[in-house]
């Protein structure tokens, strides 16, 4: 292979790396799309057709003011954390597939909601859920 051959390749793959590292970057800071739903007898509905696309889905329920991070989990099952931090009640916000990150002091949560880095000394707190009718009920008692 001549010289101008060997870099004009080169110089190719640099720029299809490098558009995609951009594109990632991107994509990881979008926002995620969040799901409103009504609160009834202390429970949420959420359809499992929202799952279709990604494992996971902020949900807003009406009248909190904290979202629900739920996770569908490989084994099928879903797994419900109120993002409050629980240092001092800032909302979380996601951070990828690898959990959740605080603004305000820096906390950060595993995806199953364990204290990684503090302040917070706390884990989230967990909702249980079950799925009926293609839709998982959190119940939030
Ligand atoms: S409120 Fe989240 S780290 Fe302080």
């Amino acid at each position: 292979m001549d010289r101008r051959k060997f870099v004009k390749q080169s110089c190719t793959v640099c720029l299809a790396v490098s558009a995609g590292m951009v594109i990632g970057s991107l994509s990881s800071c979008a926002t995620l799309p969040v799901y409103k739903t009504a609160v009834a007898n202390k429970q949420v509905s959420v359809p499992t057709a929202l799952f279709a696309q990604s494992n996971f889905q902020l949900i807003q329920p009406q009248g909190m003011y904290y979202n629900i991070g739920l996770r569908k989990e490989d084994d099928g099952t879903y797994t419900a954390l109120l993002l409050r931090c629980t240092h001092a009640d800032n909302q979380l916000s996601p951070a990828g597939n690898n959990g959740f990150t605080c603004n305000l002091h820096g906390s950060q949560f595993d995806k199953e909601g364990h204290v990684t880095h503090g302040p917070a000394e706390r884990d989230l707190k967990k909702y249980p859920t079950q799925i009926i009718s293609n839709q998982i009920i959190i119940n939030l008692s």
